[in-house]
């Protein structure tokens, strides 16, 4: 299939061109590298033998979208391009609305003008908010607590209208857990700008030497040892979650939200020892006040991905942290270094 991903030079995205193009699929990779380097899609390219194309575009010009589709003819979109910081949507929401709504809007409505029905969001598990149990499946109430986690509600709604309008339509939006990990090769892998927000990053550049000390945010939640507890996916295993999905596309039709999950919950404890195993490091740290807007635990029930789209996590807790590692130690300041 020709698939066009919005956000390939990205972290996920980059995973999953690799994973697309071992699959025999065609794809263009078109972003603005806002939150990228084009020496990923170099990396993506060096990783899967030349075959890779890309063009630098906004999704927000629906104009310039329209004629990219109308040249490359997608049979399929993956659409990863947006903002992500949960904080930054807290400080300044209408970026986030903007860039996110908005650009998905251009984003269909080039689709449309194309003929080009089927697509694969990237939604994430923050559309649940806080759990009213555990595991989480897709039949949970959606309640997201901050502009982001709406952005991506409101974007899985709009596709739910777009599909129901016209039954040759399908979207599938997958709910991610925390994605982390990196390539098995170590060329390409997350690379944050400033201060990395989230737990594995933060880890690694500790490791490596680039942070002093990991502080962790709460240990009194009612979690077994009372740090907080999330589940890891591999970067891979949801880059080739992805391929499943594209593949799903043609034998679906209308909107399937679907989870993104190992279903297990490690804490932030449980990570840390980890990464400290797979680097043989140690990792200083250091408890401190809970991070507002943190729940206790947050894990999938991913039956529904098993089901649908034939696909199940296979990389566990060890692969995560001995990629990550590799990566972080290849590359300590990511693509900036090369
Ligand atoms: P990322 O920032 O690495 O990738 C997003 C890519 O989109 C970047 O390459 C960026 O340059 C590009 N982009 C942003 N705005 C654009 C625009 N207007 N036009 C063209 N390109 C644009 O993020 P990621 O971690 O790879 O996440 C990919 C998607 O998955 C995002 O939509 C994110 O919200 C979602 N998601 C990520 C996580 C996570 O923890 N990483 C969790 C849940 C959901
Ligand atoms: N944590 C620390 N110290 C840090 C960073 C994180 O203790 O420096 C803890 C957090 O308190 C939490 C766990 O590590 O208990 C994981 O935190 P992350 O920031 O890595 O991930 P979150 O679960 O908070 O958020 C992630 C993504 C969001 C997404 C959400 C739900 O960053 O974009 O998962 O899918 F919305």
């Amino acid at each position: 299939m020709k698939v066009l991903v919005t956000g390939g030079a990205g972290f996920i995205g980059s995973h999953t061109v690799v994973e697309l193009l071992s699959e025999q699929h065609e794809t263009l990779i078109l972003d603005n590298y806002r939150n990228s380097s084009p020496e990923a899609v170099r990396r993506v390219r060096e990783l899967s033998n030349g075959r890779v194309t890309a063009q630098e575009a906004d999704i927000l010009d629906t104009q310039n979208l329209s004629c990219i589709f109308a040249e490359f003819q997608p049979d399929a979109v993956i659409h990863f391009a947006g903002l992500k910081a949960v904080g930054e949507s807290t400080m300044n929401p209408l970026l986030y609305y903007r860039q996110n709504i908005e650009g998905a809007i251009s984003l269909l409505e080039a689709m449309d003008r194309n003929g080009c029905s089927d697509i694969v969001f990237s939604s994430s598990a923050t559309v649940y908010g806080e759990p009213d149990y555990l595991p989480l499946d897709e039949a949970h109430p959606l309640r997201p607590a901050n502009p982001y986690g709406k952005t991506k509600y409101f974007i899985e709604e709009m596709l739910r209208d777009w599909c129901a309008a016209d039954k040759h339509k399908s979207a599938i939006a997958l709910r991610y857990f925390n994605p982390v990990g990196a390539h098995a090769s170590g060329r390409i892998g997350e690379d944050p700008n400033g201060i990395p927000n989230n737990l594995m990053p933060f880890i690694s550049q500790v490791a490596v030497g680039k942070r002093e000390r990991l502080k962790i945010f709460g240990n009194d939640y009612d979690t077994h040892d009372g740090t907080g507890v999330r589940d890891y996916i591999h970067v891979v295993d949801l880059a080739r979650a992805h391929v499943a999905a594209v593949n799903a596309l043609v034998r679906i039709d209308g909107f399937e939200p679907v989870n993104l999950g190992t279903g297990q919950g490690y804490s932030v404890l449980d990570v840390l020892h980890a990464f400290e195993k797979a680097s043989g490091r140690t990792i200083a740290h250091a408890f401190a006040p809970r991070r507002p807007g943190d729940v206790a635990a947050s894990y999938a029930d991913p039956t529904r991905a098993r089901q649908l789209l034939g696909w199940k996590a296979e990389l566990g807790l060890d692969e995560m942290c001995i990629s990550s590692w590799n990566w972080q130690r290849q590359n300590p300041d990511g693509y900036a270094g090369s």
